[in-house]
């Protein structure tokens, strides 16, 4: 069942530079928002996010049965280049999205994402870093907003709840 103040429909372009249809995946998605250039936690939640779908897929023994997307908040340095080769790193399951800031604003406002640049580094072209807000949304394949995860829930206990969800 999906709370309704969460609208997962909508279109960006992926890492390969090929629109992306969030309507179209059909099978789970975890979405994550963050940016390449942030120091430490964005690692740290895609690998968070790697490892509970290692651990949901062996314990549902379905394999591809929940996507990893990473948004971009920062389109303008994470153009599709940069996220495919940011996102190796991270098993080389990630879906990576941008597109124009209009578009990643809106997708953000969707999912009830903050971001703003912060005044850390603040030297003007491309030396600065984002605040965000740090969530992991579980959605559906039929594509509607099932939980969201904080920084509280460790892979083990993410991958708990989200192999629930598949088995029911
Ligand atoms: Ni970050």
């Amino acid at each position: 069942m999906g709370e309704p103040f969460i609208d997962a429909n909508f279109r960006l372009v992926d890492h390969n530079g090929n629109q992306f249809d969030s309507t179209k995946v059909g099978v789970f998605k975890l979405i994550y928002f963050g940016f390449t250039h942030c120091p430490d936690v964005c690692p740290e939640e895609l690998e968070k996010i790697a490892k509970t779908i290692s651990i949901v897929e062996k314990d549902t023994k379905k394999s591809g049965i929940v996507v990893p997307i990473f948004i971009s908040c920062d389109p303008h340095r994470d153009k599709p280049e940069v996220l495919k080769s940011y996102l190796e790193d991270f098993g080389g399951r990630f879906v990576g999205l941008s597109g124009t800031p209009e578009e990643v604003e809106r997708v953000a406002r969707q999912f009830r994402v903050y971001f703003k640049k912060s005044s850390i580094g603040n030297s003007g072209g491309n030396d600065y870093l984002l605040d965000h807000s740090i969530f992991i949304y579980l959605i559906s394949p039929e594509n509607e907003f099932i939980e969201i995860f904080g920084r509280d829930k460790d892979a083990a206990a993410c991958a708990k709840i989200i192999s629930e969800k598949i088995k029911n």
